[in-house]
Order: structure tokens, then sequence, then C-alpha cells
């Protein structure tokens, strides 16, 4: 057994998985993109030497579905798949594939210009939420109290010229606590579950804008939702992130590269150790 540890940027996440992988006697191989050369005309059995399985780490959403890709056409497995990758580095392709198995999840509308998404916003009602399609930390994710704002707002991404600017990605503003729920998957198992306190002066949670961890305890129906949203994207490991909204939980996203420093802060759970197994198993059957 190699277990390959991708990566673009070495985090704590990816330091802790390698010292799992090797108390376990994985003999964890890491594998840096920036050292990276995939020969896709020679190098095939190179690659496949590399390692039997792969835990796809990349910061970066398109670095990490490339090279998904490289492995899997050598025939080695990767965490997550670069299906599923692909689904969840994207909130509209989640979205669509939560509610293709009816997960709850927040009234979402994507629109493709300025004129459409104030009339999205319109609909929807304020305050709103604006996402970009492919990111994380909460980054340039938006909260628009008013027509206003949601002008000016719309107005900046378009002078940004970001391509990825040009898909609106606008959702209901859930009145919830002042956190939100992380709950950590890996295959049919619930790994852990924290709640994010948002800090003060933002409304996001995201532990990466400081947002406090502290353990959660589910109910069962919330422990449900949670994995059929796992199910929903396809499986693997997971970072799936809920809030409690009015009519109960709603799943506003599922991370495919889920960071876990707040949770493992605050959980008894030894999260990379899960996770390493979970990727072993694959291969050990
Ligand atoms: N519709 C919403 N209503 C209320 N809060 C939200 C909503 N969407 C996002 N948030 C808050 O913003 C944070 C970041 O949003 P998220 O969709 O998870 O984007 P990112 O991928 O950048 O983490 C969430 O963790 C939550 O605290
Ligand atoms: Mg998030």
């Amino acid at each position: 057994m190699r277990l390959g540890i991708a990566y673009d940027r070495l985090r704590y996440e990816e330091k802790e998985l390698f010292n799992a992988a090797q108390k376990s006697g994985y003999n964890p191989v890491m594998v840096y993109l920036g050292e990276l050369t995939v020969d896709l005309t020679e190098g095939q059995r190179k690659l496949k030497e590399t390692a039997s399985v792969v835990l796809q780490r990349c910061v970066s959403h398109v670095r990490g579905l490339h090279v998904a890709a490289a492995f899997e056409n050598v025939g080695v497995k990767t965490v997550n798949s670069y299906k599923v990758s692909s689904l969840c580095g994207d909130k509209m392709l989640t979205s669509l594939a939560l509610a293709k198995a009816k997960v709850p999840t927040p009234r979402t509308l994507v629109t493709f210009s300025p004129e459409q998404t104030l009339n999205a916003l319109d609909a929807l009602g304020y305050p709103a939420v604006i996402k970009p399609v492919v990111g994380s930390w909460g980054r340039l994710v938006t909260r628009v109290r008013d027509r206003e704002e949601a002008m000016s707002q719309i107005e900046a991404r378009e002078a940004a010229g970001d391509s990825m600017n040009q898909v609106y990605y606008v959702q209901e503003f859930i009145k919830r606590p002042e956190r939100d729920l992380r709950v950590i998957v890996a295959g049919d198992e619930i790994v852990a579950s924290i709640y994010r306190y948002q800090p003060g002066g933002d409304w996001r949670t995201n532990v990466a804008r400081g947002g406090r961890a502290e353990t959660a305890k589910l109910s069962g129906g919330e422990m449900e939702t949670i994995i059929r949203a796992a199910h929903a994207v396809g499986g693997g490991v997971l970072g799936v992130d809920a809030m409690e909204g009015p009519d109960g939980l709603v799943v506003h996203e599922v991370n495919g590269t889920v960071e876990f420093r707040g949770a493992a802060s605050v959980s008894d759970t030894n999260i990379p150790n899960k996770i390493v197994q979970y990727a072993a198993s694959l291969v050990k059957r």
C-alpha cells in the first residue's frame, strides 16, 4: 500500500494526513504539484507506480480536477474522484445534485446577466446572498440588504471581468442562529460534527474568517440529511455545511477538499486517521 497525497499548498491538514498514514503503515507519498510533470504519452506507468490510492488535496479546484483525471486515467483511485470533485467544486453543480436528491437546500437562483440577476434578487427578496460558483473560505460571498447594494455588487463583479462572475449564484438569506454546521463525512460515516460561530464583525462562519468551532450533537434526522447530501454528490471524504433554518436543516455546501483544523481542535475523533482509513479501504478490498 502506498497512499499518495496530492497537494499544491501544504496546510495543517496535509501534514496530519501524512502523519496518520505513516502511523498506519500506509507508506505515504507526498505528490507536490509544483514539482509534478504528468507525461501524457510515455509516463503512464510511472504515474501508476506513484501510489495505490491518492488523496486529492489541492487548494486550487482546477489543479485538483486535473491531477485526479491523470491518476484515474491510469487506474489509481482518487479521493475524492474527479466526478465528485467537479460537482463539489462548483456551487451550482452541487445545488443541482442536492436538489435532484431532494436534500433540503436554501432557495437558489442562477443567472447570467446583471439585469436578470436584479430580477432574481427581486424575486427572492432582501436580504439575499450572492456567491461565486467556484470559491471557498467565504471569499466574495456577499450579503446584499437592498437593491442599491445589489446593484453596486453586480457592478463590481462586472468590472472585475473574471469569467466566474458571469455566472451569478443568488440565494435566499437563511434566518439561522449565529452559527452553522460543518459535518465531516467519510463514506457512510459521520466522522465529526461542529458548529461554527460567526466571529464579531462578520456574518459568515468560515473558520478561515475566524469562525469559532464547538462540538455539535446532531439529531437522527439531521444525520440522515447530512448523509443524503454526501451521497447526492457521489460520496467520499466530504465536508457537508448546513444551516439551521426556520424549517429545519438546509444544506448549502458540500466541500470536496475538506479542511478540518477547526473540527480537530474540538473533536475527540482522530479525523485524519478516519480519512486515511477510508482511503485505504478502497484499495484493500
Ligand atoms: N444563504 C445563506 N444564509 C445565511 N448565511 C449564509 C448563506 N450562505 C452562506 N452563508 C454563510 O456564509 C458562509 C460561506 O458560504 P458558503 O456557501 O459556505 O461559501 P464558501 O464556499 O466560501 O465557504 C457560510 O458558512 C455561512 O456562514
Ligand atoms: Mg463553506
